[in-house]
């Protein structure tokens, strides 16, 4: 085992810590179980191998271990659906720690792995939540993800295009939407461009085309006193101010992230 940790830090170019937790990730033990140096079998160590040739290519190593923490959840992922981020695990304590009555309803656009409705689920427990997305990828490894933390009486899954459909009056409607400016496409890290679903980041020409559809048609389905949390670009606190100002009466405010980003605006019909 100790030699497979030099192997992977040379190939791969990181710190012996990181290629320790690699290799106990990509051979799903405890990371404590590299110092034992075990016997590994030769089809476990082709595998390995074989993996480790992946990751060197850019693949993300969610993709290739097909799971990914959020929160206190181990969730299931798969190519072809977003991985969630730290910023949307600190994006959902934002919305538990500002939301004073616990909501009845919710609404989770652009749901992918579920992460968000997941955890929303746990801190409300007496909630109804829909979560939707328009890729049927993301949905199939939803209701994995559902299924495995039993929530499937409490989170109803939709295939529908933001928020075509829906009637139901919510009380919290939550999105991190699409929101890369297409001009930042390309400059995205190797790992994300060439291997996350395009359709997950792709947020139009500025990176608010999807947060101003969610803000104008959460409008008509949201109670009064109800509240929509979206999470956005860094860059897009001005764009979205001016459209806002002329565009809603709803009261607004722009939080920042643990780097001091400007990343999530919440919206309340008062
Ligand atoms: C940035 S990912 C966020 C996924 C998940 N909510 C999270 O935070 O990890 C955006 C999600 O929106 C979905 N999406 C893209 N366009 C959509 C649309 N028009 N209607 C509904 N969902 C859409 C994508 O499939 C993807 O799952």
């Amino acid at each position: 085992m100790r030699e497979l940790v030099t192997r992977v830090r040379d190939t791969l170019c990181v710190e012996r810590r990181e290629a320790e937790l690699i290799v106990a990730a990509l051979l799903d033990r405890p990371r404590f179980s590299v110092y034992f140096n075990e016997p590994i079998d030769d089809r476990a160590r082709t595998l390995l191998v074989m993996k480790v040739a992946q990751l060197k290519q850019g693949v993300p190593i969610e993709y290739i271990t097909n799971r990914t923490q959020f929160l206190d959840y181990q969730l299931c992922v798969h190519p072809g659906v977003f991985i969630p981020r730290t910023e949307t695990e600190y994006f959902v304590e934002l919305i538990i720690k500002k939301t004073k009555r616990p909501p009845d309803s919710i609404l989770d656009v652009g749901t992918g792995t579920g992460a968000i409705s997941i955890a929303l689920a746990h801190a409300f427990p007496s909630s109804t939540i829909i979560a939707t997305d328009i890729s049927e990828n993301a949905l199939t490894c939803a209701r994995t993800n559902i299924a495995r933390y039993r929530l499937i009486q409490r989170i109803h899954l939709v295939r529908t295009d933001m928020l075509k459909g829906l009637a139901a009056p919510f009380d919290l409607i939550v999105s991190n939407p699409p929101y890369v400016p297409r001009s930042r496409l390309h400059s995205l890290p190797k790992s994300v461009k060439y291997y996350e679903p395009l359709i997950a980041l792709n947020g139009g020409e500025d990176g608010t085309k999807f947060t101003k559809v969610l803000i104008e048609n959460s409008v008509p389905v949201m109670k009064d006193r109800g509240c929509i949390a979206i999470e956005i670009d860094e860059e897009a606190e001005s764009d979205l101010t001016d459209y806002l100002k002329t565009n809603t009466c709803l009261h607004y405010s722009f939080k920042k992230d643990l780097f001091q980003k400007s990343r999530y605006v919440f919206l309340e019909k008062r």
